[in-house]
């Protein structure tokens, strides 16, 4: 009915010149408008397109500076491999650590040496490198310290892998994420897969897990089990925990080879502060045994942050006095009395801390 009442030689009647440019004006801003949303809805649904370019881009910079060549890596590999550590950059060496000789010349007799010389271990069975090592022990007593330790002095290619990297990512990603980390550890042996607190990525199944979760989890163990049955095979998983009692018992069963890392002795505590105070100006009568006896109960962190403390007080004595003569310019060394205080201000930090550090202690 309407249409009969435009007249026809309207509908019928070409477009004019101003007509036809308006037209095409509006449909290119239209056009763009309607790319550029749909190009920055794409990006809104895939946030880890980012994160791949970035981690892909990062990895092809790590393999070639660990020397890595003709390694062909899918896509999900590619993102591990962007966890990988260059030796180079790590600062970590055993001289590091302190009053752990007798960890640290185990782990390298049971663990790096039968993979550095492997020949020497062929026939036998029994001497094979384990596939799974667990450090285990109060926090701030030197677990990760030998795991990059490890990575340094090993000559492995050592994966630092946080569990964020695979339970961070959609789930449909995370077990093929999961099955590259095997892959790729795989494709660059020897090298070793380090979990650092294994117990939050790895801790007793549930009923009440998600069922992803579930399934990631034994998922890596297959995976884990895929590595034994190779006996050439020379991939290891390093893990460190504060509470190997959350640890799921399949997967203890599967670190054999553990190594308790417990609070230092007066002995280790002096040989730490030895090492902590090595650089550091101190006055010749301080006493380190003495510290050492005075500081029952602290972990070789809490005696680096005292020892931080007590040097702190040198500055702050500077400040206060400091005059314009030159001759004065300089920070008094550190003596006894400013490690006192400072083992007193620790130890009242760490009472009022008090509840936590019972529960650890009641936990390891
Ligand atoms: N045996 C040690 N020798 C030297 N420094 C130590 C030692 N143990 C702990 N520390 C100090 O404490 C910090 C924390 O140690 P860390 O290895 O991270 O502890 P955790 O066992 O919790 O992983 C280290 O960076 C280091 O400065
Ligand atoms: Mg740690």
């Amino acid at each position: 009915m309407v249409l009969r009442e435009v007249p026809v030689e309207n509908i019928a009647r070409p477009l004019g010149r101003n007509e036809v440019i308006g037209l095409l004006f509006r449909l290119t801003i239209f056009g763009a408008v309607t790319y550029f949303t749909i190009k920055w809805m794409v990006d809104a649904i895939d946030p880890t397109r980012k994160q791949k370019v970035e981690a892909q881009k990062q990895a092809e910079k790590l393999m070639r500076q660990i020397g890595v060549k003709n390694v062909k890596l899918s896509e999900y590999e590619m993102s591990i491999a962007a966890h990988l550590v260059d030796p180079l950059t790590m600062q970590i060496t055993w001289r590091d650590i302190a009053g752990l000789d007798e960890v640290i010349t185990e782990l390298k007799e049971t663990v790096i040496l039968p993979v550095q010389k492997r020949h020497l271990f062929q026939g036998s069975r029994l001497l094979q490198p384990p596939k799974g090592v667990l450090l285990y022990g109060p926090p701030g007593c030197g677990k990760t310290l030998i795991a990059k330790a490890t990575a340094k002095e090993a000559g492995f290619r050592f994966i630092n892998l946080q569990p964020s990297t695979l339970t961070d990512k959609w789930y449909g990603e995370s077990q093929k994420l999961a099955a590259a980390v095997f892959s790729l550890a795989v494709k660059l042996q020897p090298s070793i897969i380090f979990v650092d607190e294994i117990d939050s990525f790895l801790r007793s199944r549930s009923s009440s897990d998600h069922e992803a979760t579930a399934m990631m989890k034994a998922q890596f163990m297959s995976l884990w089990d895929g590595l034994d049955t190779d006996h050439h095979c020379q991939v290891i998983i390093m893990g460190a925990t504060n509470r190997p009692q959350d640890l799921d018992s399949a997967i203890l069963r599967r670190m054999p080879t553990r190594f308790h890392i417990n609070q230092p002795s007066m002995r280790q505590r002096e040989q730490i502060l030895k090492l902590i105070l090595e650089d550091e100006s101190v006055d010749l009568s301080v006493n380190l045994l003495d510290v050492a006896k005075e500081t029952d109960g602290f972990s070789g962190s809490d005696l680096r942050e005292m020892c931080r403390d007590a040097a702190l007080l040198c500055v702050r004595d500077f400040v206060h006095t400091q005059s314009d003569s030159p001759s004065e310019d300089f920070i008094r060394p550190i003596h006894q009395s400013d490690l006192e205080k400072a083992i007193g201000k620790m130890k009242k930090s760490k009472m009022a801390g008090g509840h936590s550090a019972l529960l650890h202690a009641a936990l390891d």
